[in-house]
């Protein structure tokens, strides 16, 4: 089992990776004497149900998959059930699943009864990678994404590298989107190793996914240990995301996985970079064809551009009416560029 530890002012935690983890729940979960809750997604239920069994005295509450389920009645619904089944301040809440679970669990925790401890046992390589790890929790409102969330970090994250078999070709990829995140912002070594590995990646071959999803894990912990309220170094987190979180909003959350929205967002954010000419040219090149390699639809023309544009508005990052892009600059390095919307519309229409 290999461990990555953040390292936080205060609550900080250890992330446990390893295939076959989940044999041993029992043990790695601790159980506080309360009563204890586990959520979970029907699917997941339906998949790996069976290695909760091993934690039968907690209560399981299973909702719904998808990103629909990231809403106020599903969270007033999680928070009754746990106050009429007796949960305390010292209850523990697990969050079994996707980034959707992770989400909207770690958020029922971090109001309920002004927070209580959760671990997270993320069973997708996205959230594996990405959203389980640093304590950003949320659900949407009104369509926009997060806009309703908390910091609350868990005390622990379990995760079981040998359940990444199971997951739908289009899931993969979306982990995939993230992973290549962390080296083109962070680690050119790791952006040429992942390059150079994508198809055991894409096959999640076990000898060297645990390295992989260490790597991410390792890279994510030094970033949010420096950063956790995403002061500064933390947004270089969201490279991809603006482009990204319009594409999934313009079709209703519906046509994309969320890493499917961030390659597309990374495509044509590099060619931002481009255009505005911060970034080298061949470094560039180098990225568009990792990502142009992938296999997905990039073509974004049937989206009109105001409307992009619009949704980009909505972004919790941006600042005074201006939207924040993440762009690459060199190799391993990204940074901040804020854009008007007139800036905006000038970029994206001549993508
Ligand atoms: N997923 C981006 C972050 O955790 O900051």
């Amino acid at each position: 089992m290999e461990k990555v530890r953040v390292n936080l002012k205060e609550n900080s935690y250890n992330i446990l990776i390893g295939k076959g983890l989940l044999g041993d729940l029992e043990n790695l979960a601790e159980h506080s004497p309360e009563q204890n809750f586990i959520i979970t997604d029907k699917n997941i239920n339906a998949l790996y149900g069976n290695y909760l069994d091993a934690l039968d005295s907690y209560e399981r509450i299973v909702i719904e998959p998808g990103e629909q389920s990231k809403s106020i009645d599903v969270t007033a619904n999680i928070l009754k059930q746990m106050l009429e089944k007796g949960a305390s301040r010292r209850s523990k809440v697990i969050a079994f699943g996707g980034g959707v679970v992770g989400d909207l669990a770690g958020f029922c925790s971090a109001i309920y009864m002004r927070g209580i401890p959760f671990v997270q046992i993320p069973t997708t390589l996205l959230a594996q990678v990405d959203s389980s790890v640093g304590g950003k929790t949320g659900i949407n409102l009104l369509h926009y994404k997060n806009s309703i969330g908390a910091f609350h970090q868990p005390v622990k994250v379990i995760i079981d590298t040998g359940l990444l078999h199971t997951l739908p070709y289009k899931e993969l990829l979306s982990g995939i989107g993230e992973i290549i995140k962390y080296g083109i912002i962070y680690d050119y070594e790791f952006f040429k190793y992942v390059a150079r590995n994508i198809e055991k990646i894409k096959k999640c071959d076990e000898d060297i996914m645990p390295y992989v999803v260490k790597r991410c894990c390792e890279i994510k912990a030094e970033i949010v240990s420096r950063d956790e309220k995403e002061e500064g170094l933390r947004k270089i987190l969201n490279f991809g995301h603006t482009i990204g979180h319009a594409l999934e909003g313009i079709t209703d959350f519906s046509k994309y996985a969320h890493g499917e929205a961030v390659i597309i967002g990374m495509y044509y954010e590099t060619i931002m970079a481009k255009k505005m000419g911060i970034v080298d040219e061949e470094y560039a090149a180098e990225i568009l064809n990792f990502l142009d390699g992938l296999g997905i639809d990039l073509n974004i023309d049937d989206y009109p551009v105001l409307e992009l544009a619009d949704w980009m508005l909505k972004d919790k990052k941006n600042v005074g009416g201006k939207i924040s892009f993440i762009l690459p600059v060199k190799e391993g390095m990204v940074k901040e560029q804020m854009l008007e919307k007139s800036g905006v519309l000038y970029y994206i229409s001549s993508l």
